[in-house]
């Protein structure tokens, strides 16, 4: 029997998105609470948030920029803005016994994974309903948020993976050379999405030099970015590259968190990062006029993320978009 392939689409860039899986996903999501799914951090009690006025320690206009100093999940419940924000991106301690100025990063795992259902959920609390929520996380904890996410009824948009290759050497197993970026929506129907923002060369354009492309009324040799990452400049930040913060850990290149601030917000939007770091994404969000909420968690980590984000500025704007993200080297062009 002859093979049938299924060539309606739901949205674009889909192939492996046939028609239906958002609504699957939607129906999956009401049927949850029937499967009754526990998770190990189910067994440990929520944290109970502070319940005080909250302000920032730093903050900067024009647009509006806001680092408060504190436990994420005492302080986003307590923002003037809660319910009001357009994109959440969050790169959350992965438990591997970082050494965090003040955070503690090793938690026995059911007390990790109750923290991590925490802080999901007072980000998704926070989100107007056109809301997206960015999780940065490891092999070891991403089927627990899909998971959770899921259950609290959003639905996944991409599961994408930032694949580096300054990974570190061990034997045991194949070496770990990803995170996962997970996108979710509160409402995949009604998110902002700005697939223009974000074009890349297509390696039909860059590598295969063919017409067909180029002929393309709009976007000509453009497209949307594929679901890996990696590149120039998305390397994982390491010693000397000029975007470096010292005494910060595990800090994103700038070019990922522009795709994401581009791609799922728009100018004048409003930004949060539970877990500012070194302050990537206000930096990025500064750069490119959106407004932006952080929290961290240390004091002195949030008076260095400050002087990057209010002083230093973005360093690579406009460097994840337009070029080429082909592997092969281009094609010699066809003579005529
Ligand atoms: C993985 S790092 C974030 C790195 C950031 N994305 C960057 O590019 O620099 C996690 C940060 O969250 C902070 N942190 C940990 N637990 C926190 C909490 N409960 N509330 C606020 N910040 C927290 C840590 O101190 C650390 O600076």
């Amino acid at each position: 029997m002859a093979e049938r392939k299924n060539t309606e689409f739901d949205r674009p860039g889909g192939y492996a998105t046939p028609r239906g899986a958002t609504q699957i996903q939607r129906e999956s999501a009401a049927d949850l609470p029937r499967a009754d799914i526990r998770l190990l951090g189910d067994d440990v009690a929520p944290h109970v948030p502070a319940t005080a006025a909250v302000e920032p320690v730093h903050r900067s206009a024009d647009p509006d920029t806001r680092l408060y100093v504190g436990d994420c999940r005492d302080v986003i419940p307590n923002l003037p803005d809660h319910g009001e924000v357009d994109l959440v991106f969050a790169d959350p301690p992965f438990n591997w016994d970082v050494p965090y100025d003040e955070w503690s990063d090793g938690m026995p795992r059911a007390e990790y994974e109750r923290f991590t259902y925490d802080w999901l959920d007072i980000c998704v609390d926070a989100l107007a309903p056109h809301g997206s929520i960015w999780v940065n996380i490891p092999d070891d904890t991403a089927a627990e948020i899909v998971m959770h996410l899921k259950r609290r009824g959003l639905t996944m948009i991409n599961w994408c993976a930032w694949h580096f290759r300054f990974g570190q050497h061990r034997d045991s197993s194949f070496i770990m050379s990803k995170v996962h970026a997970l996108y979710f929506a509160k409402d995949p129907d009604h998110r902002i999405w700005n697939p223009d923002a974000i074009l890349e060369q297509s390696d039909r354009a860059s590598v295969y030099n063919d017409p067909r492309t180029q002929a393309k009324g709009r976007n000509a040799g453009m497209r949307v970015p594929m679901d890996v990452w990696y590149g120039p400049y998305w390397g994982r930040v390491q010693g000397n590259n000029k975007e470096r913060r010292a005494r910060h850990h595990n800090q994103i290149p700038e070019v990922y968190l522009e795709r994401v601030i581009l791609a799922c917000s728009d100018e004048g939007g409003l930004v949060l990062d539970p877990f500012c770091g070194s302050g990537t994404t206000s930096t990025v969000a500064r750069a490119w006029n959106r407004r932006s909420i952080t929290t961290e968690y240390g004091a002195g980590n949030a008076d260095s993320a400050w002087e990057r984000i209010n002083e230093i500025g973005m360093l690579r704007k406009g460097q994840s978009t337009g070029g080429s993200s082909a592997l092969g080297r281009p094609r010699s062009k066809r003579t005529p």
